[in-house]
């Protein structure tokens, strides 16, 4: 199990490579007349391989992360949620533009599920891409057990590749025994940068090489399903292809500074070009937090080429059916994101009450949106009054201010939004992302047409701030 420098490893240090595939397989699943069956239950996870006792986890049909969800664009997905945890659950689609019965967020779309009992998810999928689906109730809690799976829409006609990898980038927190920690948003988590785990996997287990031959070109689907760690990938000897981002295509380009950033919640796929010659090693590092920068795994030339000449240039994806934002004439709000530790924020308003900062930590808060700090998902939470109400079909352009000491990556339920300037510098690709990270004291401007209406959580991603108060509910009145 790759663990990170300061537990002693170093970034070039040969890690632990356990032989397990990477690319992931059609599962077979449990079918009932054409409904999926995923039923969440706790489970003996093999998270280091045979050699170390197993973990307790939870997981989505016996393995975590759960199967691999995938589909075609504009199909529809029908699937049974059954509930066999010893606490309520649902299940959120992120980043699918769904109903919003369907959205899984308790209290506020549905009902929680409770242990034994069920529900019945079913929706269209008219964006194609790789999305993921997770727990949305004590999220920080049940997400960080295992309760999270990858789902994939494939376009109506996808890009030629050779192979078609799908990575889910995770961290768990393990106490001495070997054991998951149970501390779970515990209130150093929730008020710093919250839960940090200190072993990497990928795909639930210990991160294997990837065996590549000279000239084959891969679609690598890169999610990030951590509750806190942002991870900032490098390809030694490579020159990868962002080609969408958050599911969504993007004009092909090289990642920013050589690095692949995900922070949670976020995707990026990839096309990598096998441009080494057999028999090199090349590491895929992670240099996020400096410090601790470590090898993720190597990538491995075998003997064999598949053919001499990469293959021509990155294609452009054809782009997902998302209304464009008229910026003239947009609604216009701007979010501030405060509190945290070392921050300015004295107090903030928790039940319509001002609760002095001291004090909020104390109930396990630390974080508010314009002044406000979520309840939580509490059975009142459908009451929350609305960080802003939006017409249904109007172009809105939100600021998005973070006004902490601390990274955040902010979601936004049932609509995808344009990243059109960052500190008031528009971005090279206008990329259309449903979770945008936000460095301390960025701003970030993003634009969408509120086209689906409902209530829709808006919050940060690092699931212990979402605990802690950093949630809000933007309104789309039809
Ligand atoms: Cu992936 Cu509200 O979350
Ligand atoms: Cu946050």
């Amino acid at each position: 199990m790759p663990e990170t420098r300061a537990t002693g490893l170093t970034r070039r240090q040969c890690l632990l490579a356990a032989a397990l595939p990477l690319s992931l397989p059609l599962p077979a699943m449990a079918q009932e007349g054409g409904v999926r069956v995923l039923r969440a239950a706790p489970l003996s996870h093999p998270l280091r391989g045979s050699a170390h006792p197993a973990i307790t986890a939870w997981g989505y049909e016996g393995s975590v992360p759960g199967p691999l969800l995938r589909y075609r664009q504009g199909e529809r997905l029908r699937l049974r949620f059954e509930n066999a945890l010893p606490q309520d659950s649902t299940i959120h689609w992120h980043g699918l533009r769904v109903p919003h019965a369907m959205d899984g967020v308790p209290h506020l779309t549905q009902p929680p599920v409770r242990p034994g009992e069920s529900f019945l998810y079913e929706f269209e999928l008219p964006d194609a891409g790789t999305y993921w689906y997770h727990s949305h109730l004590r999220s920080s809690e049940q997400v960080e057990r295992g309760l999270h799976g990858l789902l994939v829409v494939d376009e109506r006609e996808p890009p030629r590749v050779d192979r078609d990898i799908a990575w889910a980038l995770d961290d768990w927190r393990l106490s001495p025994t070997g054991q998951l920690s149970d501390s779970f948003g515990s209130p150093h988590d929730i008020s710093h940068a919250g839960r940090i785990g200190n072993a990497i996997s990928v795909n639930g287990a210990a991160p294997a090489d990837l065996a590549l031959r000279r000239g084959e070109r891969i679609r690598l689907r890169l999610v990030n399903v951590a509750n806190a760690r942002i991870f900032s990938l490098g390809f030694d000897g490579h020159a990868p292809q962002v080609i969408a981002l958050d599911g969504h295509p993007v004009t092909p380009h090289a990642p920013p500074r050589g690095r692949v950033v995900l922070a949670p919640g976020n995707r990026c796929d990839l096309l990598l070009d096998a441009t080494g010659r057999p028999g090199e090693r090349h590491a895929v590092f992670d240099d996020f937090y400096p410090r601790q920068a470590f090898d993720l795994l190597q990538l491995v030339y075998g003997p064999a080429a598949l053919r001499d000449a990469p293959m021509a240039a990155a294609v452009a994806l054809a782009p997902n059916p998302l209304a464009e934002p008229q910026l003239q004439g947009a609604v216009r709000h701007t979010l501030r994101f405060e509190g945290g530790m070392m921050s300015g924020m004295h107090r903030a308003l928790l039940d319509g009450q001002a609760v002095p900062m001291m004090q909020l930590l104390r109930q396990g808060k630390a974080w508010a949106i314009n002044g406000v700090v979520s309840a939580g998902h509490g059975a009142a939470h459908a009451h929350d009054a609305p960080l802003l109400t939006l017409r249904r079909g109007q172009s809105c352009v939100l600021t998005l201010h973070n006004d902490t000491r601390w990274f955040h990556p902010i979601h936004l339920h049932g609509h995808a939004f344009r990243v059109l300037a960052r500190s008031d510098r528009p971005t090279p690709w206008r990329e259309w992302r449903d979770t945008v990270l936000l460095a301390p004291d960025e701003r970030a401007d993003i634009g969408f047409v509120a086209d689906n209406p409902g209530d829709w959580m808006l919050h940060c991603h690092v699931l212990e701030h979402q605990d802690g108060g950093m949630m809000g509910v933007v309104r789309v009145i039809a």
